[in-house]
């Protein structure tokens, strides 16, 4: 930590204006109360370590989750998570950025339980201007019931990616120049929550939640936040183009990420609203971009 902070400063110091040192490899975990706070039912969250970690409770009530106090305009976002362990089946766990008006833009981790064993699901989605429709599933390389994982987001003007311990699962690439709307101008604030949603979640909605297994615990920490911080109605960001993840090394993966993302589509990848030509005989633009990966 100390070699770290050593490092920012002599860069502070040392380099011209606008060269920017790589950026922290290890995102600072803070706590809980720094950046976020409860978004409704406040007592199915449990707090830990003086908010370092959290728990959110899903029970025959109610679920619950919270939000970002700030908005933001690009940046990466990561959060620690276990998913709910043992019988998980109809429980959706969510991590997402959303903006807050009716065309809102929003960029979607889902995590959708199972029954005991059976694997977890993890659904990914992009929304923009209120519309979505780009799902894409993956089974994960792991149990994410057994210990944290990290999973963030890493969004610039250039391209949305979706990581899961640094491995990514998913480019969103700015497909501007095919007509495809992409998010850059309503700022998103992060969310996560847990609730039931076995109308759909498990196996489409034929798993049921069992309620005699409840309560459904997911568990949080490393609330991290690295983006910047506007207000609701910003259009732009002050320091857009300045910051680490606007940096040439951000704007595309480089060969090694290209590579653990084919693998990702190799062997873990169920669906892919690109591929799907029953529900979208033709498929949309930014779809080119992604056969190409
Ligand atoms: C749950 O397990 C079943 C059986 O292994 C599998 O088909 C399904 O994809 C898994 N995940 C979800 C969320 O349905």
């Amino acid at each position: 930590m100390a070699s770290f902070l050593w490092t920012l400063c002599l860069s502070a110091l040392f380099l011209a204006p606008g060269v920017i040192s790589a950026p922290p490899k290890r995102p600072i975990d803070v706590p809980f109360g720094r950046n976020y706070v409860p978004t409704w039912a406040f007592d199915h969250i449990k707090y830990f370590n003086g908010g370092s970690e959290i728990q959110l409770v899903l029970d025959k009530y109610t679920g619950t989750g919270f939000q970002s106090k700030g908005s933001y305009l690009f940046g990466h976002f990561s959060m620690h998570i276990k998913m709910v362990p043992g019988d998980s089946a109809g429980t959706v766990t969510a991590f997402y950025l959303s903006s807050q008006n009716s065309e809102h833009d929003e960029i979607d981790f889902e995590f959708l339980g199972n029954r005991t064993g059976q694997p977890y699901i993890l659904q990914t989605n992009v929304y923009t201007g209120g519309k979505g429709d780009k799902e894409q599933r993956i089974y994960l390389w792991f149990d994410p019931t057994k210990e944290f994982h990290t999973y963030s987001v890493l969004w610039n003007m250039y391209q949305i990616v979706f990581l899961v311990d640094d491995v990514p699962i998913r480019v969103f690439k700015n497909s501007k120049d095919l007509g495809v709307r992409f998010p850059f101008n309503q700022p998103m604030k992060i969310y996560s929550s847990l609730w039931n949603a076995d109308d759909w979640a498990t196996r489409g909605g034929l798993e049921k939640t069992d309620w005699s297994k409840a309560p459904f615990i997911a568990s949080y920490k490393g609330f991290h936040v690295d983006g910047c911080e506007v207000s609701v109605n910003a259009k732009f960001c002050e320091t857009q183009g300045k910051r680490w993840w606007d940096q040439k090394a951000f704007q595309d993966l480089d060969a090694y990420q290209y590579r653990r993302l084919r693998w990702v589509r190799q062997k873990y990848t169920i669906y892919n609203y690109c591929n799907d030509r029953a529900r979208f005989p033709t498929p949309s633009p930014e779809c080119k971009r992604d056969r190409d990966i």
